[in-house]
């Protein structure tokens, strides 16, 4: 739109240069990202974008929160990194505040680089727990759902129930069944002798922002106590406070023996977490399971500081208000285009818009307009902004989507 000629050219040269040196594994969209503030991101154009998806919900706080820059300044000028075989307070620190507010019995953190790491670590768990500290050699299957997303490796490729994640990369580990999501019957029926744990998000962010149903999470922790399972919870998008609470499964008031944490965990810095019961994280002693950069330092710093600020009993009632008012915004919408919007989906500052066709469109035009959001399967437009964006920012930003429709 108002971009000067010069500036345009050395954004199509960097385009030009990524697409020979890059590889090509993701569908990137036209623009050069080069500065951030707040829930506002600037391209090398110099054009501002209203930032309504905010590194795919990783930057909590929003670009360059300055309590998060402050926290990792500091450690950035103490100690940047430690081999995990000694100890370290920033790490400490970190699982002493995730662990407490887990409601977990004994609960204890172990920390990766990724949610896929994070997911990793409980299949690893649940393998274990069942193999050695319950003596079940047999129990090694986990049961996962069709539409849910769990990470790129190839054991939670194979846990992500969809098909185009996993095409070509076969042969697939084994030890996976799949389940239509919400439906208890099917998973009575799928679990036998051979299963050890049910993984589950509770809202399926990357399958279209579907929430499970009401009561499922509580039916499958029942479940799992009757049949000795472990119940583990994919808090990748969902944790740190995005749905209002710190953890999403607690809107359900259940406790998993085990969760997965990341995205949010950093602010944007690689961090992952795996929290797990005294009793569940038997299965992993010394030598079992490790990482060498989880945990790093700086990433914690600035874990500590998102942690603080996102799970405040402030921040948190005001990401509720914010997700009740982005819904009522999105029902209004839906009043005016009831053929063009389907639903509207969604917790706190995780939202998403389903359309009848045509979301990549839509979205093309938004970005056009200076507004950036993402699909979350192929017709679900998804919002899932910093917790500090404004409800002006949550207005201007539908407006444009509307207008973009
Ligand atoms: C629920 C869920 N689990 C796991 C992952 C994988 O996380 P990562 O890309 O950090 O490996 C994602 C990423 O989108 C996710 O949404």
């Amino acid at each position: 739109m108002n971009q000067p000629l010069a500036m345009k050219t050395h954004t199509t040269e960097v385009i030009d240069q990524a697409k020979h040196v890059l590889l090509q594994n993701y569908k990137q969209q036209p623009i050069v990202l080069a500065r951030g503030e707040g829930s506002y991101l600037w391209d090398t154009d110099g054009r501002r974008y209203l930032d309504l998806i905010a590194g795919i919900a990783t930057c909590a706080l929003g670009h360059c929160h300055p309590g998060v820059i402050e926290a990792v300044k500091k450690q950035l000028d103490t100690l940047w990194h430690v081999s995990n075989v000694f100890y370290s307070e920033p790490q400490i620190q970190l699982a002493a505040r995730l662990t407490q507010a887990s409601g977990l019995p004994g609960a204890r953190a172990f920390f990766c680089n990724s949610g896929a790491e994070a997911n990793e670590a409980l299949i690893k768990l649940a393998r274990r727990y069942q193999h050695v500290v319950k003596g079940n050699a047999e129990r090694s299957e986990v049961i996962t759902f069709v539409g849910g997303f769990h990470g790129r490796t190839l054991a939670t490729v194979t846990a992500t129930a969809q098909p185009k994640y996993q095409a070509g990369f076969e042969p697939l580990p084994g030890g996976f069944k799949y389940a239509p999501m919400g439906d208890l019957e099917a998973v009575k029926q799928l679990v036998g002798p051979t299963t050890a744990a049910i993984l589950v998000e509770p809202i399926q962010g990357e399958g279209g922002v579907k929430p499970a149903p009401a009561g499922f999470l509580r039916a499958l922790r029942e479940l799992c106590d009757q049949h000795g399972l472990l119940l583990m919870i994919d808090e990748v998008q969902t944790g740190i406070g995005r749905t209002g609470k710190p953890f999403a499964f607690q809107h359900d008031g259940i406790v998993p023996d085990a969760f997965s944490l990341a995205k949010s965990l950093g602010n944007g810095l690689p961090i992952g977490a795996m929290v797990c019961t005294d009793e569940a994280g038997k299965a992993l002693p010394a030598a079992t399971h490790g990482s060498t950069f989880g945990g790093n330092l700086v990433a914690c710093a600035a874990a500590i500081a998102t942690w603080d600020i996102a799970t405040s009993a402030a921040t948190m009632a005001e990401t509720t208000a914010k997700g009740e008012h982005l819904r009522t915004l999105a029902l209004a919408m839906k009043a005016r285009h009831p053929t063009r919007i389907v639903d509207v989906r969604g917790k706190g500052m995780l939202f998403g818009i389903e359309l009848d066709t045509g979301a990549a469109d839509v979205l093309a035009r938004c970005r056009a307009q200076g507004l950036l959001a993402n699909l979350a399967g192929e017709k679900t437009i998804r919002f899932a902004p910093s917790y500090l964006v404004t409800r002006e920012q949550l207005g201007e930003g539908l407006a444009i989507f509307e207008a973009s429709l």
